[in-house]
């Protein structure tokens, strides 16, 4: 395939919702892979920007975060380089390929989706189109970029069959367009909890309470995690089934550090849930704070926040532009003469 030709390597997209705050759970479970990814593959993060307005949003709010996400994903240690990040918005094409994909796509599969139902349920007052057609977008998202490989969590699974099925309809209807997307899925990964119903993901759309995010300083992390949930056996001991709480914890510090359950546990057993806690807490904030110094760095740097997202913007830009050119011919559109 003509865009595939232009690199060897695979290529990874992945969008990130700029709103609510980025937690420990997308720490763990996404950025800090990303950083693993960016010499073997070709990689583009898009802070989603268009996908965060199928919900009412301030827009002096949005703007910030727009920015606080791609200075968290500079923090983390990702090679603006290496890697492309961008806000969504601003290449054109992705709403142009989800106007076309929109004609490809049919009213009872996105009915089906269940993102929508649950979105719908909780923003009744406002079940507006662009909630509805969010998985048309998204799948425009991928196609665009011809991704080989997009990392996603369960939740986004039903979106990325969907993509499949609008790509494989467009592929039968004109020959091969796009290159069907699989999932990625981390060699290393743990899924994080939510603090308060450690059975949840942990969700940075959910109360304060229940996450830790990136940017939480170091006396709320601590507060967050002794407020953890737990149980009354006062056990150090790995059984996701029965102890969920102590568990989740046991695994945050297995993810951040490298050790195993059985270590952990050998280690902390008997020592109460206090004191366990309270290592928990050093771990989470001694791999936490760096990052957070980084993006009080890169935030002040307003010029160099600038430079990366002009340049992610020019470099996804002229990817989007070959695919646009085939989609567009494809379709019967008059030709872009420049
Ligand atoms: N829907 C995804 C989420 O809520 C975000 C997203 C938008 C995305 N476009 C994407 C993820 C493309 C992967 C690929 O998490």
């Amino acid at each position: 395939m003509e865009n595939q030709t232009v690199t060897a390597k695979k290529r990874i997209f992945s969008g990130i919702q700029p709103t609510g705050n980025l937690t420990l759970g997308n720490y763990i479970g996404a950025l800090r892979n990303f950083k693993l990814l960016e010499d073997e593959y070709d990689c583009l993060y898009s802070i989603v920007d268009l996908h965060a307005l199928t919900v009412r949003q301030n827009p002096a709010e949005l703007r910030k975060a727009c920015l606080r996400t791609m200075a968290i994903f500079l923090a983390s240690g990702l090679d603006p380089e290496k890697n492309i990040i961008y806000f969504q918005s601003q290449v054109a094409a992705h709403a142009e390929l989800a106007w076309i994909l929109d004609c490809f796509t049919y009213m009872g599969e996105l009915s089906r989706m269940t993102q929508f139902k649950d979105k719908s349920a909780k923003h009744a007052d406002n079940i507006n189109c662009g909630l509805f057609a969010y998985p048309v977008l998204m799948a425009a998202d991928i196609l665009l970029y011809m991704t080989d490989l997009v990392p996603i969590g369960a939740d986004q699974k039903q979106h990325l069959e969907i993509t499949r099925d609008i790509a494989e309809r467009f592929n039968a209807l004109y020959g091969d367009v796009f290159v069907m997307p699989e999932a990625y899925i981390p060699k290393v990964g743990a899924r994080v909890m939510s603090l308060q119903e450690p059975t949840r993901k942990m969700s940075k759309s959910d109360p304060e309470e229940t996450y830790i995010a990136i940017l939480d300083k170091p006396d709320v992390i601590r507060r967050k995690l002794r407020r953890a949930v737990t149980d009354s056996e006062n056990r150090v001991l790995f059984d996701p089934e029965n102890r969920p709480g102590v568990s989740n914890l046991m695994s945050i510090m297995g993810a951040l550090t490298g050790r195993g359950m059985d270590d952990i546990s050998a280690e902390y057993d008997g020592r109460g849930y206090g004191a366990f806690k309270d290592a928990v807490a050093d771990c989470v904030i001694s791999v936490l704070e760096p990052i957070q110094n980084e993006y009080d760095r890169i935030s002040a740097d307003k010029a160099y926040l600038e430079s990366v997202m002009v340049s992610g913007r020019e470099r996804a830009s002229a990817i989007a532009y070959r695919t646009m050119l085939k989609v567009r011919k494809k379709v019967g559109l008059a030709a872009l003469k420049l």
